[in-house]
């Protein structure tokens, strides 16, 4: 459906037109002073020139054409030459209407849906999920939603840490610590155990020990890289410890996720990628793109324009191991083969950036993507504390995640239940879907790519720009409905009206900037965006809501309008969380 801006720049491009001017002069903007008027029009001032004519004459012959206008009840010129407008409440009203009967509330289906593979998450395996892995999993997760909204096909891949050093660490010091295990014994033939001879607390206790001992211990060290490079080759008892090792892992993994509200469509792993090394780093050489510096095997990838320094593209190390690159491009021939993706998203650490200007422009270079096939990179900003240094414990370790889910929510429990008016048991519910708005919110309602202070009173707090204030917002409406109904009121009734007042007015307004909010939003991969409007929005409603007797309202079908306006809000406040990736409890 039409979004209420092109109409509105419709009907005044018209009214340039039939006053003889260029109808490109119509556009139409939110007015800078809210205090005269709803929207304006520039046209005019850009026409002078081109009509050598003073703005406000050519504005006064357009504002002529929009007296018995059906969208503006005022179009007024103000010199030198602006037209201020207002809309009118009818035409507001019937816009509304439509866009609650839209599915999409108004949103335009992508003209042609691109299938595109957003890669976040990126957790390791057997090491603890941590606040570093937390921006990826929210911001990946609510573009794949916006993505989707908007039309497109989304593919969510976790692409899985397996193959690293870390895997080689806590196979050696599984091997110190249990040296009689069958893994470990070269002569055994049999099946290995079905059972992992670790827990997921073990396994996390065992890979930070084992990394600890590697930095100080040369020998332990270079232990763990020939078991890396063993298993990396296949060797059978390591093969079935990493398996083990997955398996408790990914169920975990898993756990942490569905907590977050987060959930991918593939759980592919580096090691999934890796049988297409050897193909993809033979053509390469054939196609004389590889060459050996140094005993390592690179691509040169920088350009003319750069204004530092790129340094060429390590394909192998002069041991033949591979590395972080080679898995990445390695999974871009996968992901090529398996899906032809329009687009790649990479959700990633922003200091991980010249590591993807290396792949990407690598992947073109030799091919392995078409031409117009997108490789983008959305780097974001570190996490801090209060202190604006990077997020840790209160004893300067690596903050777990779970542990930050598990303050964030004692602190809402507290919150709620100071409120009391939920009982104990829904409190400890209700505190979790708060609280996971309190971090999702917090993170993304700063521009992506920017540092962030990760503050858990402010982010906690039920009033000023965050969850907590939306979803009280959302409940406060969903509290208004239910008493409605409970008095007998029929949900269903009536129909949006023209606003009564100007807070209504301004909600209404609010509202119909949904459509543009979310395509705009995905355009922009800024999630940000969203959160700026439903802050408008809830304040809008706030507002109204002080202002104006909803429940009390004697005339029936006045205030069947309001309740429709009241679902209509609340479809839309819900519909932007879930694009977020939180939902509302129904009270607090
Ligand atoms: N596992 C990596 C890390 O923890 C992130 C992976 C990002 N994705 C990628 N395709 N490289 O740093």
């Amino acid at each position: 459906m039409k979004k209420l801006m092109e109409q509105m720049a419709e009907e005044l491009s018209a009214a340039f037109e039939k006053s003889g001017y260029d109808p490109s002069y119509g556009k139409v903007t939110v007015s800078n002073r809210p205090d005269l008027c709803e929207f304006q029009c520039n046209g005019a001032m850009a026409g002078a020139k081109a009509y050598k004519k003073a703005p406000f004459m050519i504005a006064d012959d357009v504002v002529a054409y929009l007296k018995d206008s059906q969208v503006f009840s005022m179009a007024e010129v103000v010199k030198p030459g602006f037209i201020n407008l207002k809309v009118k409440g009818e035409f507001l009203a019937d816009y509304l209407k439509e866009m609650a009967a839209d599915e999409k509330l108004s949103v335009s289906a992508a003209k042609e849906p691109k299938t595109i593979i957003i890669d976040y998450g990126g957790p390791n395996v057997a090491k603890p999920l941590h606040v570093g892995h937390l921006r990826s999993a929210i911001i990946g997760e609510s573009i794949k939603r916006i993505g989707r909204f908007v039309g497109h096909k989304v593919i969510g891949d976790v692409h899985l840490g397996d193959w690293g050093l870390q895997m080689g660490l806590i196979i050696t010091e599984l091997k110190h610590r249990k040296p009689e295990l069958v893994y470990f014994d070269d002569s055994y033939t049999g099946e290995y155990p079905e059972e992992a001879p670790f827990t997921i607390s073990e396994l996390e206790e065992i890979y930070p020990c084992a990394s600890g001992k590697s930095k100080e211990d040369e020998a332990y060290r270079n232990e763990a890289l020939e078991a890396t490079h063993l298993l990396q080759q296949g060797k059978p008892g390591y093969m079935a410890l990493w398996n083990h090792i997955m398996n408790v892992s990914v169920t975990d993994l898993k756990r942490n996720y569905d907590k977050l509200n987060v959930s991918f469509d593939l759980w592919k792993k580096e090691s999934d990628a890796q049988p297409y090394i050897p193909g993809m780093v033979e053509e390469m050489k054939e196609k004389g793109f590889a060459y050996v510096d140094q005993g390592a095997l690179v691509v040169d990838v920088k350009e003319e324009n750069d204004t530092k320094e790129i340094p060429p593209c390590m394909l192998l190390k002069s041991d033949g191991a591979s590395l972080y690159t080679t898995t990445d491009l390695a999974t871009i021939v996968e992901r090529m083969k398996l899906f032809d993706p329009d687009e790649i998203l990479y959700v990633v650490d922003k200091r991980q950036e010249l590591h993807f200007i290396q792949v990407f422009r690598c992947a073109r270079k030799t091919g392995l993507v078409k031409d117009d096939t997108k490789l983008s990179f959305l780097g974001f900003g570190t996490m801090n504390g209060k202190d604006g240094k990077p997020f840790k414990t209160r004893e300067g370790g690596v903050m777990r995640l779970e542990t930050l889910i598990k303050d964030i929510n004692e602190e809402m429990f507290t919150k709620i239940v100071e409120n009391r008016s939920v009982k104990d048991k829904d409190a400890k519910e209700t505190a979790e879907i708060v609280g996971l708005s309190a971090i999702k919110y917090g993170d993304l309602s700063n521009q992506a790519t920017k540092d962030y202070i990760f503050d858990i009173d402010r982010f906690t707090s039920f009033e000023g720009n965050t969850g907590p204030y939306i979803l009280y917002t959302i409940v406060r409406i969903k509290s208004i409905l239910n008493r409605f109904a409970e008095e007998g009121g029929n949900l269903e009734a009536g129909t949006i009206l023209d606003p009564v007042n100007d807070s209504q007015k301004n909600l209404m307004l609010q509202l119909t900037g949904f459509g543009a909010t979310v395509e705009n939003a995905f355009e922009e991969k800024a999630p940000h965006k969203i959160c700026a409007y439903i802050y408008e929005v809830s304040n809008a409603f706030n507002s109204f809501y002080h202002e104006t007797k909803i429940l009390s309202e004697e005339n029936e079908a006045q205030k069947a309008s309001f309740i429709q306006l009241l679902k209509l809000t609340k479809k839309v406040l819900e519909t932007c969380i879930d694009l977020l990736g939180f939902s509302a409890p129904d009270r607090m």
